[in-house]
Order: structure tokens, then C-alpha cells, then sequence
């Protein structure tokens, strides 16, 4: 696999390996990156609204602008958060990524799928676990934190039913995560970093890492292409961009349950999805 370190910005190409069929609704894998940038004679990339990277962008926003204003992110960003909190966020950021990543390994050459593969510049499982371990300890997968909340399993569940049978619809997925971390990751990692006093080596918040990535602007945009060339029917990519709806979703339901501490004082937080009555709801997932 060739990384993206590898790529010159110029260079939008599919890596070498399970070259996808290619359909016509990418009219260029360079339409990401803007006009003005490529031959300096126009004053604004032209957007095309009916592209997948177009269509995503503005059929999330609402859902985006929920999701930034749900009391546990903008107390998030006020750095109002203990590390009994954090330590549910990584717990479940662990569940999330372990069940989207073995979905999307496991569809990796699927034709919708191949060209979003990078498992190297942002796969983040492997990350989480370094986190947990310095977080939770050695021993983080016996811990009793290590336990999916009721909302979190719903979204594994989901992430696995459509990895099963409808792995397109994992694009929405993929794309919710991945370029939500790369857009507002180095805030939040300087945030959390200050909250709880974690070292500026960077142990316990290595998640919002990627080394791989020298340019997440550039690596964002490659991406947008990519979701571009993708051979999808407009029903299709309506159908992605209702699923990235559904992502968001999902995201806001388990940082409901991170609000531990606050549950008794805010009545907007359902006993059921706290973690508090997960042993006795959710079987403790067994790890290989
Ligand atoms: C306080 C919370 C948040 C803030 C302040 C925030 C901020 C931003 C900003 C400024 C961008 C634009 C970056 C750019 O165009 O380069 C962005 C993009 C994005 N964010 Fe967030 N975000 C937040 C929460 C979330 C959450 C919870 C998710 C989903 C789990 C998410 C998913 C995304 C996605 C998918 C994009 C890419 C949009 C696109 O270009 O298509 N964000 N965010």
C-alpha cells in the first residue's frame, strides 16, 4: 500500500493495487482540489453539488452543526472534562474504530470501498489501544471500563450489519470519522493534553495522531476525490449521504453517554444510556 507520505499533491492516483472499476460520475480524480490551485487562471473550484464529497458536505450539515452543539462537545472544547469521561470517550472511540476498520479490511476491494482504503495513514485501532493502555493500564481489556455503553453497541451493530450486507453504505461511515478526527483532531488533542494534564509526548491522546499524514488539508482533499471517482448511482450516493446522517447520529448518542458525572443533574440524559446499568444489558465483548 502506498502511503500517503508517498504522494505528491499532484498525485491523485489510485494506489497500485485493486484498481476499482471507475465510472463516469468522477469527471476528474483532480476535482478536489480546486482550479485556482492547478493553473493559477481561476478564482474558484468549480463544485459539482451532484458529487458524493459535494452531497456529504452539505447533506450533514445540519446534523454536523448538532453534533458540535451537544453539551458534551462544547463542554469538550471548554476543556470541562474529567478523565473518568475521557476514558469512556477512548473506550468507545475503541469499540467504534475496532468494528469499522474489521468492515472495512474485510471489504477492502469492494469497487465502492478500494479507494478509500488507507489503513496505514488512518486506521486509529491500533492507536486507542496505546491509549488504553496508558490510560487504563496494562491490563485495559480486563478493565471494567473496557464494556461497550448501549448506544455504542447499537453503532458496532450497525457498523457490522452494513460491513455485511450493504458495504457501500460503509463509505458514510468511514467518512463521518475519518475526516470529522482530521478536521478537528489537533484542537481537541491540545484540549484534552491541558484538561487532564497528560504528558505533551503525547501518551493517552495518541487517537488524534496521524503521523502518516503530513498535510491533513491535503490529505482531506484527496480523500473528496476519492469519494468522487467512486462509481455510484445518484440513488446510490443519496443513500450514503442519509447512512453519514445516520453516523452522525449515532456519534451523538454515545457522547450522550460520556456525560457520567452530570447524569443526575441533566434530565436530557436517559438512565438507559448511561454506563451505569451496562453489565447487565450488554455482554462483555470477548477480544482475540
Ligand atoms: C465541537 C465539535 C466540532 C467542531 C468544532 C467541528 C469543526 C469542524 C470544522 C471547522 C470542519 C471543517 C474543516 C475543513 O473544512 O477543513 C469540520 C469538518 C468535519 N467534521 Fe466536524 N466538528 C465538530 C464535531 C464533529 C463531530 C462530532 C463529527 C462526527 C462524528 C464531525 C465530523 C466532521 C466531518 C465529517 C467533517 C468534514 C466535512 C466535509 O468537508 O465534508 N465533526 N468540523
Amino acid at each position: 500500500m502506498q502511503s500517503f507520505a508517498e504522494h505528491s499533491d499532484d498525485d491523485l492516483s489510485f494506489p497500485s493495487q485493486s484498481m476499482p472499476t471507475m465510472g463516469t460520475h468522477g469527471k476528474s480524480d483532480e476535482l478536489g482540489r480546486g482550479a485556482k490551485e492547478k493553473s493559477g487562471s481561476y478564482s474558484t473550484p468549480i463544485a459539482d453539488a451532484s458529487e458524493l464529497s459535494e452531497m456529504l458536505k452539505f447533506g450533514t450539515k445540519e446534523s454536523h452543526s448538532k453534533a458540535e452543539n451537544t453539551n458534551f462537545m462544547k463542554g469538550f472544547l471548554r476543556g470541562e472534562l474529567s478523565m473518568d469521561e475521557f476514558k469512556c470517550v477512548a473506550v468507545a472511540l475503541y469499540f467504534i474504530y475496532a468494528a469499522m476498520e474489521e468492515e472495512l479490511d474485510k471489504n477492502q476491494d469492494h469497487p465502492a470501498l478500494a479507494p478509500l482504503y488507507f489503513p496505514t495513514e488512518l486506521h486509529r485501532k491500533n492507536a486507542i489501544e496505546e491509549d488504553l493502555a496508558f490510560l487504563l493500564g496494562p491490563e485495559w481489556r480486563q478493565h471494567p471500563k473496557t464494556r461497550p455503553s448501549p448506544a455504542t453497541q447499537r453503532y458496532v451493530e450497525r457498523l457490522h450489519a452494513v460491513g455485511r450486507t450493504e458495504p457501500a453504505l460503509l463509505v458514510a461511515h468511514a467518512y463521518t470519522r475519518y475526516l470529522g478526527d482530521l478536521s478537528g483532531g489537533q484542537v481537541l488533542k491540545k484540549v484534552v493534553q491541558r484538561a487532564l494534564k497528560l504528558p505533551a509526548s503525547g501518551e493517552g491522546v495518541e487517537f488524534f495522531s496521524f503521523p502518516q499524514i503530513s498535510s491533513h488539508a491535503g490529505f482531506k482533499q484527496l480523500y473528496r476525490s476519492r469519494l468522487n471517482v467512486i462509481d455510484l448511482d445518484k440513488e446510490m450516493r443519496e443513500r450514503i449521504v442519509e447512512e453519514a446522517n445516520r453516523a452522525f447520529n449515532f456519534n451523538m448518542e454515545v457522547s450522550k453517554g460520556y456525560i457520567l458525572n452530570k447524569i443526575d443533574n441533566n434530565p436530557n440524559v436517559k438512565m438507559s444510556e448511561s454506563f451505569s446499568n451496562i453489565s447487565s444489558t450488554v455482554p462483555r465483548l470477548i477480544i482475540r
